[in-house]
């Protein structure tokens, strides 16, 4: 990879800084606003289609040829071409050296054909892209990689991050991986076990606080700025340019022709940037020729995007004090929320909400197409079921669901919801029937074959 082949301009003042220069927040000096990688040599400045000109692709090889290469990599048994995200690494030459990665074969994720979707939306071409299907069991695996290769090279030996789970779980197994230490900022009591769970077994340095995510990431400014430790949290832009791969690999799986929607949970609002980012990227460089519309949706207890688009049209952001059992998107003062307007504005797309209620229902529908997700994932179906019944996706339309993260993640929840206990009385509404159809709770019996013949029969009725 090419030293220097990228620099890191400002998205609110537009200034570019030294990479010697990058304070440890990731932030801009002179604004406060975020960092977003730029690659000169393709003439794309923060990720938006530029006015093409003729040397502005010079330094790329042709489209076929990157297309050929990349699907030839999965054949390699060489790590950085297994991967799914450094197989594109012609489009993130964000290290000095290859010998650097730290990888644990992230990506190449199945796109899924929702079946049972299609018949009761009518919409045909509704698919699902299943990012719970990396390493650690979730999308975070994708920017980590990307991220902990950067401080690797750099030479830091802690890493560290706040986080609602699953950042931590991804961090602390990257860290592990490359003999690094890794320190792990929580909310307590408001992440999945699962996940706690992983990033005790990576070995990290966990520390729960007795605050929201908003708060540990208050506490960790302090703390990158007093100890020699490297973010990774989604302010890190390194993060999203391995979160823009998947916008690759659907591109990839859909033959480059990309579909007319992408829909995507919105937390602290980096997945949707990143994925933004990825798509306008391929489009300025010819490998597609259009964007699908990047539409974002969150919990409605954790909604600040959603009131900003109603407020003022995404100009300004007013945090929230977040609330909702989807824990992993449990944020009220997203970092990336403006890089998520400009996606969103750039691309089409539109906001949405779900309520608990919502949630719940649409993460069972995706458990009963034998494919699953965590409840943060699962807001992407009710974005679906909105906008079709607002008439903004058509059922001629192709559309995919970002899954962000694995079912196994938070097993509670789902646990809760077949037993009937997750949701209260007055959160149920109009989709109690619906609710109750779903719920799917075990059966104890004695061990009875002929108790269990009963079961089994009154089942299939
Ligand atoms: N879905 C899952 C499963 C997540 O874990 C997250 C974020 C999101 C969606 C939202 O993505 O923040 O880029 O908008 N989880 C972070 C964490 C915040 O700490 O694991 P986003």
């Amino acid at each position: 990879m090419l030293q220097d082949s990228h620099l890191l301009r400002c998205t609110g003042c537009a200034r570019v800084i030294a990479l010697s220069d990058l304070k440890e927040d990731f932030r801009c000096p002179e604004c406060g606003d975020l960092y977003e990688v730029e690659y000169p040599a393709w003439g794309c400045r923060n990720g938006e289609v530029q006015q093409e000109s003729a040397g502005s692709r010079r330094s790329m090889p042709n489209t076929s040829a990157l297309r050929w290469l990349w699907k030839e990599r999965r054949t390699s048994t060489e790590l950085k071409d297994q991967s799914g995200v450094w197989r594109f690494r012609e489009l993130l030459p964000i290290l000095r050296d290859e010998q650097h990665i730290v990888s644990l074969r992230e990506g190449n994720t199945p796109l899924y054909h929702l079946v049972r979707t299609a018949d009761s939306t009518g919409a045909d071409r509704i698919f699902a892209k299943h990012q719970g299907m990396n390493p650690t069991g979730s999308f975070k695996d994708t920017g980590m990689t990307t991220a902990l290769s950067v401080a690797y090279e750099r030479g830091f030996s802690w890493v560290a991050c706040a986080s609602t789970g699953n950042t931590s779980a991804a961090m602390a197994a990257y860290a592990a991986r490359a003999g690094m230490r890794s320190l792990v900022l929580i909310p307590e009591g408001k992440i999945a076990w699962g996940k706690l769970s992983q990033a005790l077994d990576y070995g990290a340095l966990t520390i729960q606080l007795k605050t929201d995510f908003d708060g540990c990431v208050k506490v960790l400014a302090e703390v990158v700025r007093r100890a020699p430790v490297y973010l990774l949290n989604s302010v890190n832009p390194y993060r999203l340019e391995g979160q823009k791969t998947p916008a690759l690999e659907i591109a990839e799986q859909m033959s480059w022709d990309v579909p007319d929607h992408i829909i995507v949970p919105g937390g602290n609002l980096a997945n949707s940037s990143a994925l933004g980012k990825g798509f306008l990227e391929m489009k300025h460089l010819g490998l597609i020729d259009r964007v699908p519309r990047v539409s974002v949706v969150q919990a409605e207890g954790a909604n600040p995007l959603y009131r900003s688009m109603q407020d003022s049209g995404g100009e300004h952001l007013v945090p929230v004090e977040a609330n909702t059992r989807a824990s992993a998107i449990r944020i009220g003062n997203p970092a990336s929320w403006k890089k998520a307007v400009n996606v969103v504005r750039a691309t089409g797309g539109w906001v949405e909400q779900a309520t608990e209620a919502e949630i719940a229902l649409a993460k069972a529908e995706i458990g009963a197409e034998g494919i699953g997700c965590e409840p943060a994932s699962a807001v992407t179906m009710v974005g679906l079921k909105k906008f079709m019944a607002e008439g903004k996706i058509s059922v001629h339309e192709t559309v995919v669901l970002l899954l962000t993260g694995h079912t196994l993640k938070d097993s509670d929840y789902t646990i809760n919801y077949h037993r009937g206990t997750l949701l209260r009385e007055d959160e149920l509404g109009p989709l109690r029937g619906e609710i109750e159809a779903t719920r799917r709770n075990t059966i104890e019996l004695e061990p009875d074959a002929e108790a269990v013949l009963r079961e089994l029969e009154k089942a299939a009725q």
